[in-house]
């Protein structure tokens, strides 16, 4: 979207008032922004204080002496676990409903607090007695079942670190996380259902941990029912293990920089970067935005986060922050779409669901099926809404409001990303008049600008690039084992350390309006965004040239109109084997190698067989150029190429833009 449309945009698009209802009641008042203003340090501390239990309360707020690493409420002592569970117990909420889950199949559990408590304290002790201390690393790849929440709860709960593989990675990228992190347990299911079937998880494990590997223990979770292989002495199920475990368990404070978890998330190199969060910061800031981004009344709603546990949404918002808050939540282990299109909807009347947080792509997925699914169903338990992960267009944001909301609710879209750990740009509701298509302000007790690339601040109206100014308390403290990759990606761009300057660049493009409201434009860098989902075309050229048959290949993200981005590749063919299969045969395999080198989500939308890459003088690839193919644009600038006839060549390739096939099944996002 370029940035001058943006304005006239916003300006034709409606403005959406507080409900003088909702605002008599709302959680977050004006006075929020006021005292953050006054004297930041103070807000957050009020809000460490009275969100957060703590074993030995902290006298420091923070210490960014050795930025931009930081340290937040560091002389305090506090048990996560403990926040999230025993301390609503101990206040008398523990009949309280923590889960209502729902199984793909239809099978349910309803888990209160106290039952939550006592099954991460038996897990607890299961894992201590596999040798888990403080510090170490346990990786867990699970479906979406309340085993999930209770690992990561247990892992907490013993000042052990997690990482959590999203159960759709493939061997390879668990292998290569558990490397990286040398994880010393892991903890994975049979199997999960999705899409009316069930998919085996443990078959990936075994591969990924075939040879020498950090691991000893492997612990399984029944779900699938399906059948498994077992190595003897390693491999324990889980269900034995928690029954033969103590069911007291008493949680110790750790201190608030203790490590929580590590999660990997693609960046611009091939490698994806374990994302490092700590303890005491990042509860105090997923529990401060869940409680009033979302206007959580613990007592009566019924939040659900459709994100699963493998991505930070789920870590920050189906986790930790609402666990923290006492909520109660949903927790649905299947696709929007089994075994009915109104699944969703179905379960949102079934359960009551008053705050609904969800992606842009399902909303546009919804969108396309038509408003008569929903309409099927009594959806009037829905008071706010939510979106995260992508930009979210004007008619998306409207269609939610009224057929999702019933023309009332106030949608939230809200800014972050895994290294911010939880939100950071988002209306709030009750207060802000809602700009749809806008994530619009920062929250009180965040400060973010919008620089050009000299690191000025641009002069509304105009876009430029995202960036924090400011430490905020649930940020990254770090990638895990590489320092200087943390501090060269993040803080290198806009910081100036001689100054004591430090800068957070976002790797986002913003444009920030005449009244201070920010839309995200998307990111400016090499790292792509499918449904959501974070994939570097850098890590999707490497799983292809590891293919034997690919001699170089180059990845863009194209526009799309359902998935936001989709993957787009070129792929030069060796000579030697260019006579053995046709393109489509080739696209199948190749398609399929990504898909278990990284995982279904990487698979490639199409791939283009060329016999040339457009490259500069000094070799770089100019995906700038692809992208123009890709979307059937014409051509860009093609001057600084080494060789501008390759641009032709793939362009005839592809089939001129006016004429492409690309241009009628692609078309191009409106906004
Ligand atoms: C994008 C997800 C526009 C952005 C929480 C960011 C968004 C990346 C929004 C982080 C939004 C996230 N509007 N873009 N409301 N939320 N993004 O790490 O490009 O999976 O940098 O975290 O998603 O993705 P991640």
């Amino acid at each position: 979207m370029s940035t001058d449309s943006i304005d006239s945009l916003l300006t034709e698009n409606r403005r959406f008032a507080p409900d003088p209802a909702f605002v008599a009641d709302a959680v977050a008042t004006p006075e929020l922004y006021r005292e953050a203003a006054d004297d930041r340090l103070a807000f957050w501390e009020r809000q460490a204080r009275e969100l957060v239990s703590w074993h030995v309360p902290f006298t420091e707020v923070l210490d960014w002496t050795n930025a931009p690493v930081a340290r937040w409420f560091g002389d305090g002592r506090l048990n996560v676990a403990y926040n999230c569970l025993d301390r609503h117990v101990d206040a008398g909420n523990g009949d309280r409903v923590a889960f209502h889950w729902e199984g793909e199949p239809g099978d349910t559990r309803t888990i209160t607090y106290a039952e939550l408590t006592a099954e991460v304290k038996r897990a607890a002790n299961a894992l201590a007695a596999l040798g888990v201390g403080q510090g170490d690393r346990v990786a867990i790849y699970l479906p979406l079942v309340p085993e999930a929440v209770v690992a990561m709860l247990a892992v907490a709960r013993l000042g052990a670190v997690h990482s959590v593989v999203f159960g759709g990675f493939s061997a390879e990228s668990i292998r290569s996380r558990v490397d990286d992190a040398q994880a010393k347990v892991v903890i994975t299911a049979d199997g999960g259902w999705r899409k009316g079937r069930v998919f085996p998880l443990k078959p990936a494990v075994d591969a990924a941990l075939a040879g020498a590997t950090s691991v000893t223990d492997v612990l399984v979770v029944r779900r699938g029912e399906n059948e498994v292989e077992w190595v003897h002495g390693r491999d324990h199920w889980w269900h034995d293990a928690l029954d033969a475990a103590d069911p007291e368990h008493e949680a110790q404070g750790f201190e608030a920089e203790n490590p929580l978890f590590i999660l990997y998330t693609s960046g611009t190199t091939g490698k994806p970067k374990g994302i490092l969060h700590t303890s005491g910061g990042y509860l105090t800031q997923v529990a401060y935005t869940h409680k009033n981004v979302f206007d959580l009344h613990p007592e009566t709603d019924v939040f659900w986060c459709t994100a699963d546990v493998g991505w930070i949404t789920g870590h920050s918002y189906v986790v930790y922050g609402p666990l923290a808050n006492g909520a109660t939540q949903v927790l649905y282990e299947g696709t929007p779409d089994t075994p009915h299109p109104g699944r969703w909807w179905e379960i949102v009347e079934k359960y009551g669901v008053s705050i609904f947080y969800s992606a842009p792509t399902a909303i546009r997925s919804a969108m396309k099926l038509g408003r008569q699914i929903p309409q099927g169903f009594d959806l009037s338990s829905i008071r706010l809404l939510g979106s995260v992960g992508e930009p979210i267009n004007p008619e998306a944001w409207i269609w939610y409001r009224d057929i999702i909301g019933a023309g009332t609710a106030p949608v939230e879209d809200t800014w972050w990303q895994t290294e911010t750990g939880a939100i950071m740009i988002a209306a709030l509701p009750g207060i802000t008049t809602l700009k749809p298509g806008s994530a619009q302000t920062a929250l009180p007790g965040i400060r973010v600008d919008i620089l050009d690339e000299n690191g000025g601040r641009v002069a509304p109206p105009r876009g430029g690039l995202l960036a924090v100014t400011e430490p905020w308390p649930s940020m990254l403290r770090g990638i895990w084992g590489d320092h200087a990759r943390f501090v060269e990606t993040y803080w290198s761009k806009f910081s100036d350390p001689d100054a004591g300057r430090w800068i957070y660049f976002a790797g986002d493009g913003a444009h920030v309006d005449a009244d201070g409201d920010i839309t995200l434009l998307g990111r400016v860098d090499d790292v792509m965004n499918v449904a959501g989902h974070r994939l570097s075309t850098q890590e999707i050229e490497s799983a292809l040239v590891s293919h034997p048959i690919v001699a170089e290949a180059a990845v863009v993200g194209a526009s799309d109109e359902m998935s936001g981005q989709a993957v787009v590749a070129y792929a030069i063919v060796k000579e030697r084997h260019r006579a053995e299969h046709s393109d489509a045969e080739f696209e199948t395999v190749l398609k399929q190698h990504v898909a278990s080198e990284i995982g279904a989500i990487a698979r490639p939308r199409q791939i283009y067989f060329v016999s040339e890459l457009p490259k500069t003088r000094s070799g770089k690839i100019m995906r700038r150029l692809l992208r123009d193919v890709a979307e059937g644009r014409p051509i860009g600038d093609t001057t600084t190429l080494a060789d501008p006839a390759v641009m032709k060549l793939i362009e005839d390739l592809s089939g001129s833009p006016a004429t492409t096939s690309i241009t009628t099944t692609v078309p191009t996002r409106k906004t």
